[in-house]
């Protein structure tokens, strides 16, 4: 076997909700602090619910297929729910992540989180923000923070 599941390959090959919504309900990009790339999601949102999702990612093999993964986790789901969706249940639902790798897995959870602040901020639900705990990065993204903090530690071996 490979250093990667045939599921990482499979979404590599063929990633799931690739591009942008035009008219998304939210928006959220955020950078890797361990390899600078780049990735944003565009949500939309009904009834509480993730109705469509779509993601563009400057990030590796790795960012792409947990991108996709994370976006098909995230389709249907309540607000509440998505943000349950971490880098574990994503490399989970792969299979498996090497370890140099995980932090790839960072940028999909990360943008996903940023893409509800933005819809809740935008409907200027701000008690909602508050409820689900997501005041910090609220706080980062009006400073334009993009990047996470994150483990120290992790490499990038790209
Ligand atoms: S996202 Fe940058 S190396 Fe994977």
């Amino acid at each position: 076997m490979g250093v990667y599941s045939e599921k990482v390959m499979e979404h590599f090959r063929n990633p799931r909700n690739v591009g942008v919504i035009e008219d998304a309900d939210g928006v959220g990009t955020v950078g890797n602090p361990v390899c600078g790339d780049l990735m944003t999601m565009y949500i939309k949102v009904e009834d509480d619910r993730i109705v469509d999702i779509k993601f563009q990612t400057f990030g590796c093999g790795a960012a792409i297929a947990t991108s996709s993964m994370a976006t098909e986790l995230a389709k249907g789901k309540t607000l509440e729910e998505a943000l349950k969706i971490t880098r574990q249940t994503v490399a989970e639902a792969l299979g498996g992540l090497p370890a140099p790798k995980m932090h790839c897995s960072n940028l999909a959870a990360d943008a996903l989180r940023r893409a509800i602040v933005d819809y809740l901020r935008k409907k200027g639900d701000f008690d909602r923000i508050k409820q689900l705990g997501l005041e910090k990065e609220l706080e980062k993204m009006e400073k334009g923070e993009e990047e996470e903090d994150h483990e120290h530690g992790e490499v990038c071996e790209a």
